[in-house]
């Protein structure tokens, strides 16, 4: 089954809003075409509409970093996924592992979440992360298919098309430090069965993984060579237009 490599930015709480215009503006015409390889770029809610506009006619996906898991309300602060629908962002991310450390956001929180943004017709990009101590501990096969059950608890199969998944083991985010290929390629291995478990083969085949954590233009590629690794979800190197792209040729 041959998916579809993708290559996601995360430029977390950084740039301006010039910054990131111009970002969109400079890679936008340099990209291969969405059957080739699916390019994104998430960021701050406040830069989303005018990435968009500058985005426009080019195959550049615009995603937010998260958002609540009600459409309306008295939840000061948060973002509604139906607004970002409605401005016309394709996807969010959710579950980061800054949002689950920092924002002690819990798996049956994004599992609402990850509900909100399919109601809204938003592509999920799901992370599950891992800690150093679980994995020296051995118990990270654990704690990788336990966040995914719970994550994708009452995902219709039908909608599963729109989800894509980040493998980022907390230790690597960040750190300089990436996971090796074998190491990525065992946590989107588990994922993918797990997807298998929870609905079929097929579903688990078609499923984009990527790994997450320290990718760069040397590691990219040899990372992306994996069976289970589908592509990349890149923070510091995906806030400079040109290494973004030398990665997206990789
Ligand atoms: P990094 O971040 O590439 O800077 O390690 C990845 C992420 O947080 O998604």
């Amino acid at each position: 089954m041959k998916r579809v490599p993708i290559i996601a930015g995360n430029w977390k709480m950084n740039k301006t809003l010039d910054k990131a215009v111009e970002f969109v503006n400079v890679i936008k015409d340099q990209l291969p075409s969405p059957d080739q390889c699916r390019v994104m770029i998430a960021a701050q809610p406040l830069f989303l509409a005018d990435m968009i506009r500058a985005a426009a006619n080019s195959p550049l996906q615009i995603f937010a970093e998260n958002c609540y898991y009600h459409d309306f309300g008295a939840f000061t602060g948060e973002v509604s996924p139906l607004s970002l629908a409605d401005m016309g962002v394709d996807g969010t991310i959710l579950g980061h592992s800054e949002r689950r450390k920092i924002f002690h956001e819990s798996d049956e929180l994004i599992n609402k979440k990850v509900l909100a943004a399919l109601r809204n017709n938003l592509s999920p990009l799901l992370c599950c992360d891992e800690t150093m101590g679980r994995k020296v501990a051995g118990n990270e096969v654990h704690w990788v298919v336990s966040r995914i059950l719970t994550d994708l608890r009452d995902v219709p199969r039908e909608d599963l098309s729109k989800i894509t998944i980040a493998y980022e083991p907390s230790w690597a985010i960040g750190s300089g430090q990436s996971a090796d290929p074998v190491q990525a390629e065992e946590g989107c291995y588990l994922i993918r069965q797990t997807i298998a478990d929870m609905y079929d083969d097929e579903a688990a085949q078609q499923m984009s993984v990527l790994y997450g954590g320290s990718v760069n233009a040397e590691n990219a590629s040899k990372l992306m060579a994996s069976e289970d690794i589908d592509g990349c979800l890149i923070g510091g190197n995906s806030l400079k237009p040109e290494t973004f792209m030398q990665l997206v040729n990789s």
